[in-house]
Order: C-alpha cells, then sequence, then structure tokens
C-alpha cells in the first residue's frame, strides 16, 4: 500500500501565519505539522509516500524534507504540485499515476494523531478491495466530516452539518482502492467550490464497500488557529505518533 499526503490549498482560513509560508510548514511544537503525517505513515509501515502541496512556497518542502532519509529513513520522496485549492478529492485525484493501480492510505496534512494506525491499515489490507475511514468522537462535529452509523456500517457521512447526526468525526485517514479515481472524475464541486472527500467517501456507501474504525488516542485538525493551538499542546502534554 502507498502513502498520500495533502498537503495542497492555500491556507486562507489561516491569514497572515499563511502569507509567506504554507500551512503545512508551520510549527507544531518542535516541528513543522507535516512532520507529523508522514511520521504517522511510516510508523504504519507504508514508505512509498507521496507529498501533494501547492501554493506560492512549494519548493520550501523540498528543503525541508529532501528525500525523507534523515528524518524518517525513507529511500526518497515523491511531490506533486495542486494549482490553486479545488477541494481534497481534487488534491487525491493528483495521485493517480504515483497509485499506479495499488490501494493508498491518505492523510490530510494537517491532521495529528497520538498513536500508531498501524491496525486499520492492516485490517484494510485484508479487506482487499473498496475503503475505510477512521472515526473518532468530538465535541464539535458540526466542523467536520459527520458519520450516521447503523450497526457495524457508516449509513451517510454529512461535510459539516448545521444539525449533525452524531458527533462522530470523519478524521482525516482514508484507506481506498483503485476505484477511487473512477469515483473522483464523476465528482461535482460543492457549494464551497470544491470537490469533497465526503462525496468521495458517500459514493463507497452507496456501493456497500466503506468500512470503518474508531480511532484510538487523540486526534486534532490543526487548521484553523485554535485548533492549531490545540495540537501544539497536546503534543508538548503526551507526544504524538507513538509506537
Ligand atoms: O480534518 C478532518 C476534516 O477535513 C474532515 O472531517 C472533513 O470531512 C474534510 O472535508 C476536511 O475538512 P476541512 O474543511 O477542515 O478541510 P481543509 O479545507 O482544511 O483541508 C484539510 C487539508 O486538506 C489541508 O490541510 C490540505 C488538504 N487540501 C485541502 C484543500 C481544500 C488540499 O491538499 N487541497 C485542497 O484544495
Amino acid at each position: 500500500m502507498k502513502g498520500v499526503i495533502l498537503a495542497g490549498g492555500l491556507g486562507t482560513r489561516m491569514q497572515p501565519l499563511t502569507k509567506i509560508t504554507n500551512k503545512h510548514l508551520l510549527p507544531i511544537y518542535d516541528k513543522p505539522m507535516v512532520y507529523y503525517p508522514i511520521q504517522t505513515l511510516v510508523n504504519a509501515g507504508i514508505e512509498d509516500i507521496l507529498l501533494v502541496t501547492g501554493g506560492n512556497n512549494a519548493g520550501d518542502f523540498l528543503r525541508l524534507l529532501g528525500n525523507g532519509k534523515k528524518e524518517f529513513g525513507l529511500k526518497h520522496i515523491n511531490y506533486t504540485y495542486q494549482e490553486g485549492e479545488g477541494g481534497i478529492a481534487e488534491a487525491l485525484d493528483l495521485a493517480e499515476y504515483f497509485a499506479d493501480g495499488e490501494s493508498i492510505c491518505v492523510m490530510l496534512g494537517d491532521n495529528i494523531i497520538e498513536k500508531n494506525i498501524k491496525k486499520a491499515v492492516d485490517d484494510f489490507k485484508a479487506q482487499g478491495s473498496g475503503a475505510k475511514v477512521m472515526l473518532k468522537e468530538v465535541h464539535d462535529p458540526e466542523r467536520f466530516g459527520v458519520a450516521e452509523v447503523g450497526g457495524d456500517n457508516i449509513v451517510s457521512i454529512e461535510e459539516k452539518p448545521q444539525a449533525p447526526k452524531s458527533n462522530l468525526a470523519v478524521i482525516g485517514i482514508y484507506m481506498y482502492d483503485t476505484k477511487v479515481f473512477d469515483i473522483i472524475k464523476t465528482l461535482e464541486p460543492s457549494k464551497r467550490g470544491e470537490l469533497e472527500i465526503t462525496d468521495v467517501n458517500n459514493a463507497y456507501i452507496k456501493a456497500g464497500t466503506l468500512t470503518y474504525e474508531i480511532l484510538d488516542g487523540w486526534w486534532t485538525d490543526a487548521g484553523t488557529f485554535p485548533s492549531l493551538l490545540k495540537a501544539s499542546n497536546l503534543v508538548a502534554e503526551t507526544g504524538a505518533n507513538k509506537l
């Protein structure tokens, strides 16, 4: 299984912090944000990684990460560039050539977790096809994709609902078979003008091939000022990406 980290977009919600640098290069406690999702994938045994970036400072990722050998013990990192911010699913579409028929584990570049997801990754490998998402109970579900769960299945996912049907957020770690790229090509932009990852996940629900697991340990995004601060505090207090 290959890994894809989505670190595109223009970080417009975080001006002026993102005026002269990319959101994913901002510090989370003692490391740049993008280090955390890379380490999550590496800890799960995924070492063939594509980083999708964008904006004016894309070259800084190369200066920071190089071939990924020193910090992460990788042989190399693959890079590609998203023009504009057409959505998470648009950024993911850029990974089709890299995936080359293999399954992928996708992680949003502003998501940070406490523990290892190796078990979920291994479960998805055993599943063989379809998709898997990871859920986490939160107190502010209206900020996220929210899953309505019935028994062992997710019945539907709503993106940032005003009246959430549960408090289970769909976190930014997604596992897909190669059909994901066919699904993305059928999507229409949402009201916020983006190709939504929630629409991709709902297509897998419709096909009856979406599974889920509840994430163990803490999770946070770092894409707003409060969550950026929260992420730094969590990392300082308890550490991230524990083995
Ligand atoms: O954090 C989890 C949430 O992430 C999910 O619960 C939501 O379902 C999902 O839509 C997403 O919500 P956000 O609105 O918070 O996503 P945001 O626009 O902040 O983008 C998250 C990351 O995705 C960002 O750090 C980089 C990447 N991205 C985003 C866009 C819009 C791209 O690479 N390209 C893009 O065009």
